[in-house]
């Protein structure tokens, strides 16, 4: 392994997503040497913390990795902790004398990632002060990862835009969603260009629809009080389903680069139908969970509004108007305190022309469909792949019996599986931007979603209106018989 020299800078360092994520993937990269003697980590945020209780937090979050002593220790002493109050520019200044005396100790090669792991607001003001208290450095790379919510519609994400970009350029700025760094959302892009079989037949003359389900079975926990600011379509939809939606429609990069992927990838969003607000009312449904026994209802959890009308679940059909896609929907659904856990996407292909296997006696308008060949890409809990195919039913007669041919990892491999977050700062270390979303496809991402939000802000809901442990409310299952489908999985 290839060892990287740097210097991160943890803005929020005493969040949840700090504690969750990062430290413990950062111990990761470091038990497999991509970081090693040569790194070091400043943490920021408003409390006052000594390096000693900063290390104990840390020491904490990466219990459960089990360290060695030794490792333990050798990591540890790479943290150190700066108090900020993202206003006042004297400990800007202190973060600056600490990261130049941190470059020298470790020989960092003045390289720094600066990740922003808090709220958004805070945002400019930090880029601004990176900047006027010369914290970037001057040899060595500079970099900002960025956590989502990347703005709250198109308005807002292109002034944090502008307010990011003053201090750094496109190619400096790694915005993290992080189903890019799931192994099976990665898999997509083999499936699709290691595979002629499946390309070749990758358009609106073979495919009938695809289906794409983020379905979750916890309520909203403790993030009521962002959730219901949020809620599914912006917190799920403009995001990670759009970004699964480009994945799957962009045409074939001409190398796997992270400018030719970025590129198909914009390209394909760009196509993506903004709808009018009929176009709307037709195509997305939106749900709250209510209660049940063992549930509070949406409107009963912390930090939400009673009266609330954010919508927990969305169920919607996308078009995209290019010559690949033309009449293929692109359907989609993501909720919380839904069934259970699963991220799956399905492939459906369109079934044969005719049945040549209907009994002779039986009018053709009147004989059913073979089933149709489903390609399903499981990306979690389970991680694989899975095709159905129609065969002959063993034995006399001729029946056609469809079966499925089923790929799973193991749970050996799925245990050495690195972390989404401990791909993606080890991509971001290595100045790879392809798991990470580029300004354009934010920016044409809102602008679907935008048209949604403004038609449902418009319009009178009567919520709540599904079960916690169900697949949505029925409007969701409408969608799709009103077309004569239906939604391959039913959990
Ligand atoms: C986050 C959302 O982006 O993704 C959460 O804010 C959601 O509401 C989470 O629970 C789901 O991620 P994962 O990796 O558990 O599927």
């Amino acid at each position: 392994t290839h060892e990287n020299h740097a210097l991160f800078i943890i803005f929020g360092a005493t969040g949840d997503l700090a504690k969750r994520k990062l430290y413990p993937s950062l111990f990761r990269l470091y038990r497999k040497k991509n970081i090693q003697s040569h790194f070091a980590v400043i943490g920021t945020a408003r409390s006052t913390w000594t390096h000693e209780h900063f290390r104990e937090v840390v020491t904490e979050s990466i219990n459960s990795l089990h360290p060695t002593k030794q490792e333990l220790d050798e990591f540890i002493n790479h943290f150190y902790y700066q108090a900020l109050n993202v206003a006042n520019t004297d400990e800007y200044v202190s973060i600056q004398e600490l990261a130049e005396s941190l470059d020298e100790t470790y020989h960092l090669e003045g390289n720094r990632i600066f990740y922003l792991a808090m709220a958004p607001q805070f945002f400019g003001t930090i880029s601004q002060h990176i900047k006027s208290e010369g914290i970037m450095s001057e040899h060595g790379f500079n970099r900002l990862i960025i956590e989502k919510p990347f703005g709250v519609d198109h308005t807002s994400a292109t002034q944090l835009n502008e307010e990011i970009s003053a201090v750094f350029d496109e190619k400096q700025i790694f915005r993290i969603d992080h189903y890019l760094g799931k192994e099976m959302i990665q898999n997509i892009a083999a499936v699709r260009f290691g595979n002629n079989i499946f390309e070749s037949l990758w358009n609106h003359a073979y495919i009938d629809n695809i289906q794409i389900t983020l379905a979750e079975s916890l309520g909203v926990e403790e993030r009521g009080g962002y959730y219901d600011k949020s809620g599914a379509l912006k917190d799920m939809v403009q995001n990670h389903i759009l970004q699964i939606v480009a994945l799957l429609a962009m045409e074939p990069p001409t190398v796997f680069t992270d400018e030719a992927i970025r590129t198909e990838k914009i390209n394909a969003l760009k196509a993506v139908r903004v709808y009018n607000s009929d176009e709307v009312k037709k195509s997305f449904v939106r749900g709250q969970y209510s209660s049940s026994d063992h549930h509070l209802a949406y409107r009963e959890e912390a930090g939400v509004d009673p009266d609330s009308n954010t919508e927990t679940f969305v169920a919607g059909k996308f078009l995209i108007d290019n010559f690949r896609w033309t009449g293929v929907p692109f359907y989609v659904r993501t909720g919380k305190n839904m069934t259970e856990k699963g991220t799956r996407i399905n492939i459906v292909f369109k079934s044969t022309p005719i049945n040549i296997f209907r009994s002779i006696d039986t009018p053709i308008c009147q004989t059913q469909k073979l089933p149709e060949n489903v390609l399903t890409i499981y990306i979690q809990p389970t991680e694989g792949f899975s095709l159905t195919l129609n065969g002959k039913k063993i034995g006399t007669g001729f029946d056609i019996d469809p079966t499925k041919l089923v790929f799973r990892q193991s749970v050996e491999n799925l245990e050495n599986t690195p972390e989404a977050y401990e791909k993606l700062l080890l991509d971001c270390l290595n100045g790879d931007a392809t798991n990470f979303t580029h300004w354009d496809e934010v920016e044409q991402s809102w602008k679907v979603v935008d048209v949604i939000r403004h038609t449902w802000d418009d319009e009178t809901v009567d919520f709540p209106n599904y079960l916690p442990g169900s697949m949505g409310p029925k409007e969701a299952f409408d969608l799709l018989e009103k077309d004569n489908r239906s939604w391959v999985w039913e959990p």
